[in-house]
């Protein structure tokens, strides 16, 4: 299949600029001020007037579900939701049923990938055997079967010496370990930001220190061990402020966030809407505006959705027994573009990076970039459309976000994955 975009404005890695773009056998074929399609014979022509294309993004945190949970969501529902959302690729995360730490559940979820045949799955393995902290997994046969990483996401590996060894194996298969940090007997049941609205509302609190004191430890062992680590879905000031002085001495640590983390404080969970409850919690004006600081001068490499979807009869209960987790994918481009990018943060650029060249180099993924000779991987957004989210309008089976009724702008248009169309058109 023979694809031409024209007249639509690429962004580059360092910078955008106008041009049509061929996409041939499912690779970038040619970028040039203009490409002639009717001399091409076969080829689909894209009309790109004012609309951009990024390097197809790649969202590295997502849960699938499957499999054991197909009820919150499932391999192909997923997919959907992820090039609705205009990623070409994406990780999952392996708390699922049974857990994936195994090389068999690897390999089935990328059965399941090629069934399906939307975006990219890369699996992430577990750490240790059914999550349990206990025993490492089978790290070595799982990178053989495709697994990109391995996390206990969910939950922190409690103890510091199994998380020691599993940093040393994980290195030694050169993957990365995607550590969930949080100090389980320090949360102590909390279900939102220990804080003010806590208080007020009669919820539990959970500390800033209950996160940060497992990213300082996780750090710690890998700047002892000399080995890479990367911190999920950071979201206290005081995280960000121990990842910035990590980096600055050289320690191998790369971190993300979520759009929620950057958008929302914990103000919202006075509505009591359990669509707000997530871990870690969203927390107070101080820590979002330290986090768009950390993205601004790259202490954050990348936004991950961490897409937690989950049914109605799991988040229709009282706050205290509602799971935790918000269904990303379809909002997270535009709220990140219209949180960070329309108003002045970052520029559009420095976003396409973030949310794709970056998590391909945390780990060592093909793409992320628009060039001649790379995988036809691209997303076509129209930054203009303005649109009101509704959480019902998901193609994912999760429909939990809090943030139904918000303007935002950036709609995606179209998502090609290897030359493919795969949204829109
Ligand atoms: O909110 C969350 N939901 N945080 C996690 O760490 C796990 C996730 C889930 O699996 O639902
Ligand atoms: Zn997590
Ligand atoms: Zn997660």
């Amino acid at each position: 299949m023979k694809l031409l975009i024209k007249n639509a404005t690429l962004v580059l890695k360092d910078g955008e600029k106008k041009s049509d773009i061929l996409l041939e056998d499912g690779k970038i074929s040619k970028i040039a001020k203009s490409i002639d399609g009717a001399g091409i014979k076969g080829c689909k022509i894209i009309d790109g007037t004012n609309k951009h294309v990024l390097a197809g993004l790649i969202d590295m945190h997502v849960h699938l579900r499957e499999p054991g949970f197909e009820g919150k969501e499932d391999i192909e529902s997923g997919s959907k939701a992820a090039v609705a959302g205009g990623f070409t690729q994406i990780c999952c995360m392996p708390n699922t049923n049974p857990v994936c730490d195994n090389a068999v559940v690897v390999t089935y979820i990328k059965h399941r990938e090629s069934e399906v045949n939307l975006c990219k799955i890369n699996p992430i393995g577990s750490i240790t055997k059914g999550e349990q902290g206990e025993a490492l997994s089978e790290i070595g046969k799982m990178k053989e079967a495709g697994a990109v990483a391995i996390s206990d996401d969910g939950k922190s590996v409690m103890n510091s010496n199994i998380m020691r060894l599993a940093m040393e194996y994980a290195s030694g298969f050169d993957l990365k370990c995607l550590c969930h940090c949080e100090d389980i007997d320090l949360v102590d049941g909390g279900v939102v930001n220990e804080g003010y609205n806590s208080t007020l509302c009669g919820l539990k609190g959970s500390l800033r220190a209950a996160e940060d004191i497992m990213i300082a430890r996780d750090i710690s062992l890998a700047e002892s061990l000399n080995v890479p680590v990367h911190i999920c879905h950071v979201s206290t000031y005081s995280g960000v402020e121990i990842i910035r002085s990590a980096k600055a001495r050289g320690v191998k640590v790369t971190a993300e966030t979520c759009p929620h983390y950057f958008t929302l404080t914990d103000d919202i969970i006075t509505s009591f809407d359990t669509n707000t409850k997530v871990n870690p919690p969203v927390r107070e004006e101080k820590d979002r505006l330290a986090i768009i600081e950390g993205i601004k001068d790259g202490t954050i490499d990348c936004i991950v959705t961490d897409h937690a979807p989950h049914s109605q009869k799991d988040k229709e209960v009282e706050y205290n027994l509602a799971a935790f987790g918000m269904s990303g994918l379809e909002t997270s481009f535009a709220l990140s573009y219209t949180n960070l990018v329309k108003n002045g943060q970052i520029t559009l650029t420095q976003l396409a990076n973030i949310m794709s060249a970056n998590p391909a180099k945390v780990l060592n993924l093909q793409g992320g970039e628009i060039k001649e000779g790379a995988a036809a991987d691209l997303t076509v957004v129209d930054l203009n459309e303005k649109w009101i989210i509704d959480g019902q309008k998901f193609l994912s089976k999760g429909k939990n976000t809090p943030f139904n009724g918000y303007e935002v702008y950036g709609k995606v248009v179209c998502t090609i994955v290897d030359g493919q169309i795969k949204y829109g058109g």
